[in-house]
């Protein structure tokens, strides 16, 4: 079996940097690969959740990596790949089909592609992809989403942000994913006493919410470089102002990190202002996912960025923070390296498998070398390639690695 999800030890040091198509029935398509270079000595299984869009295409990118990777250090897996999302919705019925949660639960990692899709968009929201994915995150029990945003020297150029201000930004943004606003009641629609429509959600955090986030943030930082920023709105809001006394009770179990607070609006300017000034940032659900896809684009592109969400013990959830990008879905121009990343966290956080996470990593780094790229990060005088070359040049990368036999 994997490591439990927050056996954090040694997993989250810095630096950071570390086409299979929806089956008709999505049952008993388990497929087992078998090692390429060495004789598996250890074995596990991974839940693989293609979704929508581009999800099918970038998954079946990394799966491709992983496998080769991971077989390279004697490991083996079982894949099941079972439907989410707006998939889910067209065979089952259901954004999040019970055999999915289920087939997810029992596994060693989950690695998903994204989900959504203009053909949801109108459903009611019970019946909304989106709702699958966040039944995801709540039944695994997620609660701790990490999300590196690193610019690699390669892909400077590609940050809209000025060389010298993008240059070495190497930060962690640790999003609580499983409470707050998102998740929060009441919630709904009615009518005020004035008689109109409204809409209302509510921000609502526990102790234990905000502990045990702040505890992952902390250690984090910790194994990073002792710099935590802790970003709310508690000049407005008594669900911030409860966070901030909650991070900094927390801070005196780690009076080696030194933890800051910055308001949300203030921590948007920073960040593309200086964001050289931030190592590891700890937020909400909902400051979490608005701050960190604008940390993305420091970074050059979305197509780049992974993330693992981890929650106290059994599998972690990893994927490429971006969305499924109906605009180039189907077009074989989906950066596939966000979701070869996320295999990269899969192995690291999910599995405690260093060494095959490294291989991932550095074939990255190799095939970027190389002058290898998606539409979303090229620039003059790079090769312009599709999702499934940039896939097989990284497989190129991750090959070439491989000690030649004696
Ligand atoms: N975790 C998820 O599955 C997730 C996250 C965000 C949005 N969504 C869903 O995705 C759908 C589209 O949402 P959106 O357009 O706001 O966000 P998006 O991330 O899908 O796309 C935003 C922009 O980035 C581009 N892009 C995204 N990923 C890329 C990649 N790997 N390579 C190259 N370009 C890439 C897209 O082409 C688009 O122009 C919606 O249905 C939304 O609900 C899902």
């Amino acid at each position: 079996m994997a490591m439990s999800s927050l056996q954090l030890n040694n997993a989250i040091a810095k630096p950071f940097f570390m086409g299979m198509s929806p089956s008709s029935s999505y049952k008993n398509s388990v497929g087992r690969i078998r090692c390429a270079a060495t004789t598996p000595s250890k074995h596990y299984t991974i839940t693989l959740l293609p979704g929508d869009g581009i999800g099918p295409e970038v998954i079946s990118v990394a799966t491709n990596v992983l496998k080769l990777a991971a077989s390279l250090e004697g490991i083996e897996f079982d894949f099941q790949e079972m439907p989410v999302g707006g998939a889910a919705l067209d065979s089952t019925g259901l954004p999040l089909p019970a055999e999915t949660l289920s087939a997810a639960k029992q596994s060693d990692a989950v690695l998903l592609g994204a989900i959504g899709g203009y053909k949801w968009d109108k459903n009611e929201k019970h019946l909304k992809p989106e709702t699958g994915l966040l039944q995801l995150r709540a039944g695994l029990q997620v609660f701790a989403n990490l999300r590196p945003a690193t610019v690699l020297p390669q892909l400077v150029d590609a940050s809209t942000l000025k060389k010298e201000v993008a240059e070495g930004v190497d930060l962690m943004v640790v999003r609580e994913l499983t409470g707050g606003i998102y998740f929060g009641k009441p919630r709904g629609f009615g009518v005020n006493e004035n008689g109109q429509e409204i809409g209302f959600n509510t921000e609502v955090y526990a102790t234990h919410e905000i502990d045990r986030i702040a505890r992952v943030a902390f250690e984090t930082a910790r194994k990073r470089s002792g710099k935590l920023c802790s970003v709310d709105k508690a000049n407005v809001l008594e669900a911030s102002i409860f966070w901030r006394k909650r991070v900094t009770a927390i801070a005196s179990e780690y009076p080696d990190v030194e933890l800051s607070h910055m308001y949300v609006d203030n921590a948007a300017m920073q960040l593309v202002r200086d964001p050289k000034q931030f190592d590891t940032i700890v937020t909400n659900n909902i400051f979490g996912d608005i701050l960190s896809d604008e940390a993305s684009m420091i970074t050059g592109s979305i197509g780049m960025l992974p993330s693992a969400s981890l929650g106290e013990s059994g599998p972690g959830l990893f994927e490429p923070i971006h969305g499924s990008a109906p605009d180039i879905a189907g077009q074989d121009k989906a950066n596939p390296l966000a979701t070869v990343l996320s295999a990269a966290m899969l192995l690291k956080y999910g599995l405690g498998e260093e060494n095959a996470a490294k291989r991932i990593e550095a074939a990255v780094l190799d095939t970027l070398s190389r002058g290898y790229r998606t539409g979303d990060i090229y620039s003059a005088g790079n090769k312009l390639v599709g999702c499934k070359e940039m896939g097989e040049e990284v497989l190129k990368s991750v090959d070439s690695q491989v000690p030649a036999p004696v």
